[in-house]
């Protein structure tokens, strides 16, 4: 009789093999390490300084990134680092001429005369982080050492330099791409580099413990998007950013291209910030930032710190947008329409909100709307609550098929979250520090609007308060001395105004958006 039972075949060993594979597979393959979980968030030396850096412009901006500022619209003063801005970059040419003798990289002497290990030693001091640059060619966009060596193109400087910047106690390296031999001018070949320095780190940092956020800078070559997320934690999407408007719309519309490759833990870059730089309007910074916080970009700011404006500073700290940047659902927000010279922009949010950018690319003022198709919502009788996060405020309870806006300024945007009340949970490094919740009579400064009429309540003596419009131009000084309510000029009483300060007589500042003040009427 033929025995109709199949031979018993024990699958187990399959099954084991295909598990330790893909274990080999992702610990090569994939970082997995927790690091940039949202993305980073810090200061970098190259757009403002370029090669003009020293040991000095390291540590002042440090002390400047824990500096406390005016109040904001919440009556909280604080810091950049408060706001979550915690990397202190540096960029090309803190080398010194050459390697020494056994290879080791070294830096300028000269330039940094304590050296960046006592410069991390005191960044890290100051609860902050250090960052250092490299290029994966022979040497780097400045012509300084980098990591690629013609005598040994198998191996190269990588392990030789991650154990350094190990040793030093960095935290994000940048890996540029300038000066590539021609044979690695491809797909693989960036690999290749990238994830030879990768695994460097991996092996210099298992050492040490303390991790280094690793950025690849290829310019968006080679489909870097579709790759980066094995090798770094972050991938530059295209070239190098100038504070101008084509540029910023330039930089950022590439950066959509490899959107859904988006990730914690891995990011498109569309290069470091120019808000505050060249000059660009405040509608036009603004928009630079919503735009890159739409879009889950990293935020490294590329100005002056001891230049920066009130204003500027209000941009880069608005929290509400920082917020839609950081938000742990790691979703890349992208364009979803355009609607003449208006672009509408969303990106999904973790907890079921939508945040939406609307940006106008021409020179005038024009209105537009956002439609329930735009964020994806099908269900046309569905009624969300809208929150305009410039105006920190509620500005529709219940829109219901599409929400209208008016007024975007020319080169400027309206950005606003349609859900739930998402801009209440405040960025997570926030949540650590002891604020200041309500310091002095600014729950008294209050706003009544009656048709078209805005009035302000200062509540103090001998201040002097000055509105400036959205373009940062000084629109109307008042000196008031007493308490006493002043009202806004009709033409800016709109979304053309934006920023109103008062010097107080002791000096002290206080800086907000006029949208944003509480608007009962005090007693
Ligand atoms: C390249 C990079 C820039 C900057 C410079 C430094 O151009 O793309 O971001 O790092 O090199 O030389």
């Amino acid at each position: 009789m033929r025995d109709s039972r199949k031979p018993k075949i024990n699958k187990k060993p399959f099954w084991f093999s295909v598990l330790f594979l893909l274990k080999i597979y992702w610990s090569v393959y994939s970082l997995e390490d927790s690091q940039a979980l949202t993305p980073p968030m810090g200061f970098s030396t190259w757009n403002e300084f370029g090669c003009s850096i020293s040991e000095s412009t390291i540590v002042s901006t440090g002390h400047l990134m824990l500096k406390k500022h005016p109040a904001d619209w919440e009556g909280r003063e604080l810091s950049l680092r408060d706001a979550g801005y915690v990397y202190v970059n540096i960029d090309d040419c803190w080398h010194a001429q050459s390697r020494d003798a056994q290879g080791n990289p070294q830096w300028d002497s000269a330039k940094f005369p304590r050296g960046l290990k006592w410069l991390a030693d005191t960044l890290h001091q100051m609860e902050l982080k250090i960052g250092i640059y490299s290029c994966a060619g022979t040497a780097t966009c400045c012509n300084y050492f980098a990591s690629f060596n013609p005598e040994n193109p198998e191996v190269g400087y990588d392990p030789i330099d991650a154990n350094a910047y190990a040793d030093w106690g960095i935290d994000y390296l940048k890996d540029d791409w300038c000066n590539v031999p021609s044979d690695y001018q491809n797909a693989n070949g960036s690999q290749k580099l990238y994830a030879r320095m990768r695994d460097a780190l991996k092996a210099a940092t298992s050492k040490t413990g303390r991790p280094i956020v690793f950025s690849l800078c290829n310019w968006g070559q080679y489909s870097v998007y579709q790759w980066g997320d094995t090798i770094g934690h972050l991938w530059r999407t295209g070239g190098d950013i100038t504070p101008e408007w084509n540029s910023i719309m330039s930089n950022i519309t590439a950066n959509s291209t490899g959107a859904q490759y988006a990730k914690p833990g891995a990011w498109n870059d569309p290069d470091m910030m120019e808000v505050g730089n060249g000059s660009l309007s405040l509608a036009e910074n603004r928009a630079h930032f919503d735009l890159w916080c739409i879009s889950a970009a990293p935020l490294i700011l590329g100005n002056d710190l001891s230049k920066m404006s009130d204003s500027i500073f209000y941009i880069l700290t608005n929290r509400e947008v920082i917020a839609i940047d950081q938000d742990s659902l790691g979703y890349q927000g992208r364009k979803v329409r355009t609607d003449g010279d208006v672009q509408i922009w969303s990106k999904k949010l973790k907890n079921g909100a939508w945040a939406v950018v609307l940006v106008n690319t021409g020179t005038e003022s024009t209105n537009s709307s956002v439609l329930w198709s735009d964020i994806g919502e099908s269900d046309l009788t569905r009624s969300y609550p809208v929150r305009d996060v410039w105006q920190h405020r509620t500005v529709s309870e219940s829109a219901t098929d599409s929400y209208s806006v008016n007024s975007i300024p020319g080169h400027g945007t309206v950005h606003l979250v349609f859900g739930s009340a998402y801009w209440m949970e405040p960025v997570s490094i926030i949540k650590n520090k002891s604020l200041n919740s309500s310091p002095r009579g600014f729950e008294k400064i209050s706003a009544k609007r009656i048709n078209s009429t805005t009035t302000v309540y200062i509540p103090f003596t001998s201040s002097n308060v000055t509105i400036y419009n959205l373009q940062g131009k000084k629109s109307s000084t008042f000196f008031v001395k007493e308490p006493s309510w002043i009202t806004i000029p009709e033409s800016f009483a709109k979304r053309n105004f934006s920023i109103i300060q008062i010097i107080k007589s002791n000096g002290s500042k206080i800086t907000l958006d006029i949208n944003s003040i509480n608007h009962s009427v005090p007693k």
